[in-house]
């Protein structure tokens, strides 16, 4: 299949040092949360191939899945909103939500998206409940497109593969060690890795996890690359050997903070940067102490964006402040 040529909704972003870390190494940050205001993130990056799949395929309601404050829903929301498509989030939560609608949700639901919310035992089986709700959808008459959690397939990778292009010059002219991101759904990591690949670079890339395990997302980018060099003929190979994952960086589970990585967010927060608790808090964290350990001189942490799910961990990180 020919490359799709993306819906653009998103502004370049700039690569920009971050000054005033006291830490030996440079880091530079690719302010991909600076992309947009409501489609703020990486999210957004996807979505400008997998909207464009869409509207080949001539379909009219989009459905997507996440946890409650996904980011990647919100996104979702804000394209069909601008796209004029019907958009369904199929939103897991842990006990019934808030009466109060905050961080990412709020936004959702103001930006008229049709909300579901599901059990984590059906979140575990999402596919199905996706292709359930379909079903449902086309017997009224409706065309549904379905996007996979995180917009992480073979079409939203190439997104990610645009930014690491976009950087080709820029880590060659600078000589950048490594380039870091957070792996929550695996299709940002996937697609920097197939750039890296196309583009010849011999940086590394690293991925840290923030939610599942090492062998979980191996399988996952694996595949994703595998099917995006199967369906546009890149003439690149990906081997497990090529995917760099670091763990340690979880806590105790997707979602729930904890000090280090909160106390990161508080000291990059007076710098003028904004990282939230679920990914990038928890990956910048890792990337300080996994630069260290490999003497890293100039590193690119990706900024993929989150800002508004600190809303919804307001009460955390006024505790955090105190
Ligand atoms: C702010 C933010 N950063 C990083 C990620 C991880 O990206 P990916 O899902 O492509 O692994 C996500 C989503 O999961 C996100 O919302």
């Amino acid at each position: 299949m020919a490359i799709l040529k993306p819906v653009r909704i998103t502004t370049t972003t700039p690569i920009e040092e971050l000054r005033g870390l006291k830490t030996p190494v440079r880091i530079f940050l690719k302010r991909d949360d600076l992309n947009g205001l409501l489609i703020s993130g990486n999210k957004a990056r996807k979505l400008e191939y997998l909207i464009a799949d869409m509207k080949r395929k001539k379909c009219d309601t989009i459905i997507t899945c996440g946890p409650v404050q996904s980011n990647h829903c919100r996104t979702t929301a804000v394209f069909a909103q601008q796209c004029g498509f019907e958009c369904h989030l199929l939103l897991r939560v842990r006990k019934k939500p808030c009466k109060i609608y905050t961080g990412n949700l709020l936004l959702d639901i103001l930006l008229g998206a049709k909300i579901t919310y599901i059990t984590p035992e059906q979140y575990q089986r999402r596919l199905a409940v996706m292709a359930q709700y379909a079903r449902i959808l086309r017997k009224k008459g409706r065309k549904p497109y379905s996007i996979p959690e995180g917009g992480s397939n073979e079409i939203g990778s190439l997104g990610y593969l645009d930014c690491m292009r976009e950087m080709a010059d820029f880590i060659k002219r600078q000589r950048i060690d490594a380039v870091y991101c957070a792996v929550g759904s695996g299709g940002t990591y996937a697609g920097l890795l197939l750039g890296k690949k196309l583009c010849r670079l011999a940086v590394h890339l690293h991925g840290i996890i923030i939610c599942d395990t090492v062998e979980y997302f191996e399988e996952k980018i694996s595949k994703i690359c595998t099917d995006a060099i199967h369906t546009f003929n890149f003439p690149i190979n990906v081997a497990r050997k090529d995917i760099h994952l670091v763990d340690g960086y979880v806590g105790d589970g997707y979602g729930i903070p904890y000090p280090e990585a909160l106390k990161t967010i508080k000291c990059v927060a007076k710098l003028g940067i904004i990282l939230e608790p679920v990914y990038t808090g928890k990956a910048f964290y890792g990337m300080l102490n996994h630069v260290k350990e490999n003497r890293y001189k100039k590193v690119i942490f990706i900024h993929t964006g989150g800002i508004f799910s600190i809303f919804a961990f307001n009460k955390v990180i006024t505790d955090t402040l105190r």
